[in-house]
């Protein structure tokens, strides 16, 4: 792969925002050059094996899951985190049989967990992580949950990398770009504490009868321009720098995810950023490491545009409020920014008062579990997990 280096990068307390960078080929060879770097095959593959894909699923279409699978490279470990249906249909054992076909031609590290296994309730419930279980004490729904599960059983696996792809993807081969993407620039980081975030370059539609490639998701076009206000009021220099806000293709370094509080529903991808902006700004902070090494977040355009379910216009909504919540509830926000975030609410007629704009739940960092004794309740008392190496 073959892409531009960023030329221009923006510091905020300990946390470096880079500019959109692009991928400008698919396949190269090591280059290695002021404004470029290219990746040769073998530099990715050493990465791959150091990285695992987290692919959250829910009651997807079990070929689109597949296509996912099958376009990941091979040297990655893919950790199918499932919370789809069991009762009548069990798609959770259609996941499972197809996993396993797959396995047996691939010969790829795959592990598969559903979400309610009780291991896994059980094992959250031990070691007092306690805020990812609903009242009857099992996992709650949730692709934040199931993301929080894969960075752990990623941990388990030892791998040094976590990234995360949909299952509802109707490209195989952008998951493919994705992955590569995430590889090559988190081995370029000057940090252990980095992570890589997606800018879909299109993300097309059905217009009367012709596809038409939307450069821009709406959703996301708002919620750059509030987390750039944010910015923009405690620096006092305005940015446009941030154009991820909602980057549900991101990827991370184990070390980043291990002190990464996630939240739940459509708000974990601008609540990554919002988080890593409270807590590293004043040095204020328990991550003492992250603070003097620095934390590096990049911003990549793909090649590929993305295609993915369309949920509808509440959909639309739904993933407004979640996002502008975070931004709104931050304790760098000021007034003024919050009445501006009601107004853009209530102008979509999201919200009809400010009580609405409530506060995400908020999953925190992994790295206070004793991953010891999680892994010994759970593998006690699985009965979902299963992984192939
Ligand atoms: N394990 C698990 N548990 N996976 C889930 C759950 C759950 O409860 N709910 C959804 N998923 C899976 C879906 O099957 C899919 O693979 C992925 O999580 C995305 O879920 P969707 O709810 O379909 O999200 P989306 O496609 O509308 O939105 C995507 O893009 C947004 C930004 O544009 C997601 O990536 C969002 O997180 C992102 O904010």
């Amino acid at each position: 792969m073959l892409i531009e280096l960023p030329k221009h990068s923006e510091v905020f307390g300990s946390v470096k925002i880079h500019e959109l960078q692009k991928v400008l080929k698919l396949e190269s060879n090591k280059v290695i050059a002021p404004l470029i770097r290219g990746f040769s095959r073998e530099e990715l593959r050493d990465v791959f094996s150091r990285m695992a894909i987290v692919v959250p699923v829910k009651d997807e279409r079990l070929h689109l899951l597949d296509g996912v699978m099958r376009s990941i490279p091979e040297d990655c470990t893919i950790v199918v985190v499932s919370n789809s249906r069991r009762e009548e249909q069990d798609v959770f054992k259609l996941e499972c049989d197809m996993i396993s076909n797959f396995h047996k031609i691939s010969k790829q590290n795959v592990a598969i967990v559903h979400q309610k296994d009780p291991g896994l309730s059980l094992a959250f419930q031990e070691v007092g992580y306690k805020c990812i279980l609903d009242k009857n004490g099992v996992v709650r729904d949730g692709k934040g949950e199931g993301m929080v599960i894969g960075v752990l059983l990623a941990k388990m696996l030892g791998c040094d990398y976590v990234g995360f792809v949909d299952a509802d993807n109707y490209i195989p081969c952008s998951v493919n770009e994705y992955v590569t993407i995430y590889a090559g620039v988190l081995s370029l980081s000057e940090t252990p504490y980095s992570m890589v975030r997606l800018h879909w370059r299109y993300k097309p539609k059905v217009m009367e009868d012709r596809l038409y490639f939307r450069k821009w998701g709406r959703v996301s076009e708002i919620t750059n321009k509030y987390i750039n206000m944010l910015l923009s009021i405690n620096t006092g220099f305005e940015t446009l720098i941030v154009r991820t806000g909602n980057a549900g293709e991101h990827a991370m370094t184990m070390k980043l995810a291990e002190i990464m509080e996630f939240s739940t529903g459509y708000s974990i991808e601008p609540y990554q950023i919002i988080y890593l902006l409270e807590e590293f700004w004043d040095g204020n902070t328990r991550f003492k490491d992250a603070l003097s090494s620095g934390i590096s977040i990049y911003q990549v355009e793909t090649i590929n545009p993305h295609v993915h379910e369309e949920k509808g216009e509440g959909h639309i909504k739904d993933m407004l409020l979640a996002s502008l919540s975070v931004i709104y509830h931050s304790k760098l926000a000021n007034e003024d920014l919050r009445e501006k975030i009601f107004e853009e609410l209530r102008n979509h007629e999201v919200v009809k008062s400010k009580r609405e704009i409530r506060k995400v739940t908020r999953l925190p960092p992994i790295c206070d579990i004793d991953v010891n004794k999680f892994r010994s309740v759970f593998e006690r008392y699985t009965e979902t997990f299963v992984c192939l190496r």
